[in-house]
Parts: C-alpha cells; sequence; structure tokens
C-alpha cells in the first residue's frame, strides 16, 4: 500500500509537533522516520494510524484519503516500544486477540495465528505466558499480533529500545527479513541512526518538527542536505571546519586561523560561491600521506582504541580540531606530525545550525 501525506501540521499548544510535512512510501518500501528526541517522529506516526487527527493536510492510502478515517478502518499493524503483550493471556491468545475483536471464527483464527507463529519464528512459545519470555521472543510475539489481521501497512515506534545491543541488532534483521517476506509498507521510528541505515529502503531526517531529508541511506550518507543531516548520520561524527574564501572560491582560510587551503583538486572547478562556508570531511574520508601532496599537516593529540579501527584526535591550529580513523595497526603517537589529504569535502552554509 502506498502512503502519501500532504502538507501535514500537528501543533500542542505552542509546540509545533510536525510541520507542513509531505511524504511518499512506495507499495512494499521500509521506511525509518529517525531524528533526535521530541522531533515528532511518534506524532508522524500516529497521524499515519489515526490516534491523532493532523491540524492540516491529508494523507492517503493508495488512491484513498483517510484523514478522517478512524484507526480500526485503516487496515494498519501497530507495535510499540513496550509492546504491550497481556501478561494474563499465553502467547497464543496474545496474537488472536486482534482476530477476536473482530469475530473470526476461533477455528480460523487459531490457524491465522499458527502462521504469524512461524513466520515470526515463536511457534514453539505459544503456550507460554509473556512474563516467561526474553524481550526479543516478546518482542516477536507483538510483531505476529500487528501482522495477524493481514493489514497493509506496519507501523514500529522504537520496537528494539528494551533490548540490548546485540538482540537489537539480530531483531533488527529478523524485522527486515519478515517485511520483505510479506512485503509490507513498513514505517520503523527509531532515533538509532545505524538502525536506520541497516534496515530502510530509505529515511526520512527530521528535527524540531520540520523535514529535513528524504532519501536513501547512502544518498543521505554521501549527500547530506545540510549540517544537520551530515552530523547525525556517522560515528564517529563528521568534522566541520568553518572557513572564509580567499578569491575565486577555491582557497579558503580557516575561521580565527591563518592556514589557508587550496581546495582547486577538490572542487573540480566548482568554485564556493559564498563568502563563508563550512567544509565537512568524514574521519574516514582523510587520506593519510606525505607533506607535498596534503592539504593540511596536523598534530596528534589523542588516540582512542576502538578494536578494529582507532579514533585519533588531531588538531590543525589552536582550537581547530579533527578526528580521523585508521586501522586498528597503525603505527602513531600523541605528539606525531600527520599529513592529511581528503577524498570528499562536503561544502555547507555556514549559518546551518546542527
Ligand atoms: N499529547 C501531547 N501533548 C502535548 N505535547 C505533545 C504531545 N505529544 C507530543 N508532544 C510534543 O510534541 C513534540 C514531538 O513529540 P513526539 O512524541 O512526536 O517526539 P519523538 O520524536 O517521538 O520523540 P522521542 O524520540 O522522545 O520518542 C515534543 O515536543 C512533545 O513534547
Ligand atoms: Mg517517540
Amino acid at each position: 500500500m502506498k502512503i502519501i501525506l500532504e502538507n501535514i501540521c500537528k501543533t500542542f499548544g505552542s509546540v509545533k509537533a510536525v510541520s507542513n510535512l509531505n511524504l511518499e512510501i512506495d507499495d512494499g518500501e521500509l521506511i525509518s522516520i529517525l531524528g533526535p528526541s521530541g522531533c515528532g517522529k511518534s506524532t508522524t506516526l500516529s497521524l499515519i494510524a489515526g490516534l491523532l487527527k493532523p491540524d492540516n493536510g491529508e494523507i492517503y492510502f493508495g488512491d484513498k484519503k483517510v484523514t478522517n478515517i478512524e484507526p480500526e478502518y485503516r487496515g494498519i499493524g501497530m507495535v510499540f516500544q513496550n509492546y504491550a503483550l497481556y501478561p494474563h493471556m499465553s502467547v497464543l491468545k496474545n496474537i488472536m486477540f486482534p482476530l477476536k475483536m473482530k469475530k473470526i471464527h476461533k477455528k480460523e483464527a487459531n490457524k491465522m495465528a499458527i502462521q504469524m507463529a512461524e513466520l515470526t519464528k515463536i511457534e514453539d512459545l505459544l503456550h507460554r505466558k509473556p512474563s516467561e519470555l526474553s524481550g526479543g521472543q516478546q518482542q516477536r510475539v507483538a510483531i505476529a499480533r500487528a501482522l495477524v489481521k493481514k493489514p497493509e501497512i506496519l507501523l514500529l515506534d522504537e520496537p528494539l529500545s528494551n533490548l540490548d545491543a546485540r538482540l537489537r541488532i539480530e531483531m533488527r534483521e529478523e524485522i527486515r527479513r519478515i517485511q520483505q517476506e510479506i512485503n509490507i509498507t513498513t514505517i520503523f521510528v527509531t532515533h538509532d541512526q545505524e538502525e536506520a541505515m541497516s534496515i530502510s529502503d530509505k529515511i526520512l531526517l527530521m528535527k524540531d518538527g520540520l523535514y529535513q531529508q528524504y532519501t536513501t541511506p547512502r544518498e543521505m550518507y554521501s549527500n547530506p542536505s545540510n549540517k544537520f543531516v551530515a552530523r547525525f548520520l556517522g560515528n564517529p561524527p563528521i568534522n566541520f571546519i568553518e572557513t572564509e574564501i580567499m578569491y575565486n572560491g577555491e582557497v579558503v582560510k580557516l575561521h580565527n586561523s591563518r592556514i589557508i587551503l587550496n581546495l582547486s583538486r577538490h572542487l573540480k572547478g566548482k568554485g564556493i560561491k559564498e563568502n563563508q562556508v563550512t567544509l565537512g570531511i568524514r574521519p574516514e574520508d582523510f587520506i593519510i600521506t606525505n607533506k607535498d601532496e596534503a592539504l593540511f599537516s596536523v598534530e596528534v593529540i589523542g588516540i582512542q582504541i576502538m578494536g578494529k579501527e582507532i579514533y585519533i584526535i588531531a588538531n590543525i591550529d589552536e582550537g581547530i580540531k579533527v578526528t580521523l580513523v585508521a586501522s586498528w595497526d597503525f603505527n602513531i603517537d600523541v605528539g606525531d606530525r600527520l599529513y592529511l589529504d581528503a577524498k570528499n569535502i562536503h561544502i555547507f552554509h555556514r549559518g546551518d545550525v546542527c
């Protein structure tokens, strides 16, 4: 089922939880809504579910306008952060519950519930109570229950946040598998950029109720539309270097410094049009090179060993620091000088808020 949001607004008192949101989700896609706490992710999901009504704008499922249709008639399945399983019912009864509400015959309901239990791989747990299950198993029950009515849309609000790191990775892969097996249009809310990048066809990134960018994970990472997007994706985060343009848009002076960089090789004749810009360089895009080929030199002031790689914190000049990533076996000490070039330099407005 295709989903279209047209100019959606939702305000709570003076808080603009969602402002003028336009969004198109194709049939069978899994998209993530990503952003910091309070940016409007859950509000957007509740609007799509029909639990909230927009102040303005329209919502379509396929060709049908659903803006004023009650949640139970929208054909959606929903899973929340806390699973909300019924503690006194067995796994089987939990999964069958939505069918009981729909007054589906018990024998048929039983068959449908078992099918969903097989899809979510909990068919051996059907007679246990939720309290006798692990967090990951409870999450599978919640997904089975959301899917049992054969909805055309699945909405997931931070479904993995109660699980430990390892189980989160396992369950996000499971969600992707289940979603692809039944080819259901899915919206997955998370504030974890790695989670969003790893399972989504597209990501919607929001900040303070406002749309920032909506595209594939790869495109958002390699072509962020502003500083906020650039900094939200990637760990360690992208480095920002404030600069002033010297002349012809290819030579810049670092802000509060005498250091001058010639970017002509990096900009390939596309000079910068503004007077002040921020350069963005991802830690993994630095190239450690020799003096003649370097864009600038740095002094190493800190080293963090992360396992397969090390993070090197280095000063370009007093108060201008960058972080770069090197392989774990790179031999380096605090106080060493490194010559750096960059594979890729992003250019942002200096005034962007991030
Ligand atoms: N029922 C409500 N009444 C008043 N304000 C609300 C209500 N629901 C949400 N808000 C406000 O709207 C904004 C967006 O909230 P929302 O729950 O959508 O954020 P979120 O992105 O899901 O955050 P989190 O990651 O913390 O779950 C917040 O400022 C929140 O305080
Ligand atoms: Mg939320």
